[in-house]
């Protein structure tokens, strides 16, 4: 049984108090730290920067999981891949040769992802999945937290999951996109590993994050009730 693992996204942290959540993650082991980078041109948003990367990466020893929602990827490796034993995750529509993205990624030593737009199909990147290390499979619409799961993605994630074991392939199987208490357990079945907790999960509004994230563990443990 692979280990489940837990990457907050920390856009939905609390910025006026971000060094209290912070601590909090880090004294709870947590896995990963997924950071959602926007450039205003893949999605019409902006999220974190270079230098929130650098901040985080200096505060706390845990490996970035790095979302590049942008274009121009290869441009910005060699920058995100200065962080040590991160995860550098980007969309291959945007590139023209993603296969060489992947290689530029593992060329600095980090670990190479792709993320899944939730209307790309798993035909169109088949190719990809020998050479990366994690798969993000997107169950909302890129750019934005708080949004609810597309119908469908179950499904979709599922599909991917069969596709992936089928092969032999052994890349960790991420999940992004309102892992919520109700839809936790159902990405876990579907075959889920790595889970972005977000605003429908440990950062809920007026909720304890170190009691959430403990809830979080328990209920991938099968040991509560969503
Ligand atoms: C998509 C989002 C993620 C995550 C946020 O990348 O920005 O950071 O889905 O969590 P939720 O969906 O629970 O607000
Ligand atoms: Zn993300």
């Amino acid at each position: 049984m692979n280990i489940l693992k837990i990457s907050p996204s920390i856009i939905c942290a609390d910025f006026l108090n971000l060094k209290k959540d912070l601590d909090i993650l880090i004294a709870q082991k947590i896995d990963y730290i997924h950071i959602d980078i926007m450039d205003g041109h893949y999605v019409c948003n902006f999220a974190m920067g270079l230098d929130f990367c650098k901040a985080l990466n200096s505060y706390a020893d845990i490996p970035l999981d790095i979302h590049l929602m942008i274009e121009n990827v290869d441009e910005f490796i060699p920058d995100f891949a200065q962080f040590k034993n991160c995860i550098i995750s980007f969309h291959p529509e945007v590139c023209y040769h993603p296969m060489r993205t992947i290689q530029l990624i593992k060329s600095y030593s980090a670990r190479a992802g792709i993320a899944i737009n939730p209307v790309l199909q798993i035909e169109s990147i088949k190719y990809l999945l020998p050479d990366i290390d994690i798969i993000s499979i997107m169950t909302v619409h890129p750019g934005f937290a708080s949004q609810k799961i597309i119908p469908g993605s179950l499904e979709k994630l599922r599909e991917i999951v069969n596709y992936i074991h089928s092969r032999g392939y052994s890349m960790e199987i991420e999940v992004d996109g309102n892992v919520s208490w109700q839809n936790l357990l159902k990405m876990r079945d579907a075959g889920a590993q790595v889970f972005v907790a977000g605003t429908s999960s440990i950062f809920e509004k007026g909720g304890d994050l170190r009691k959430n994230i403990m809830r979080f563990r328990s209920i991938l443990k099968g040991v509560e009730k969503d």
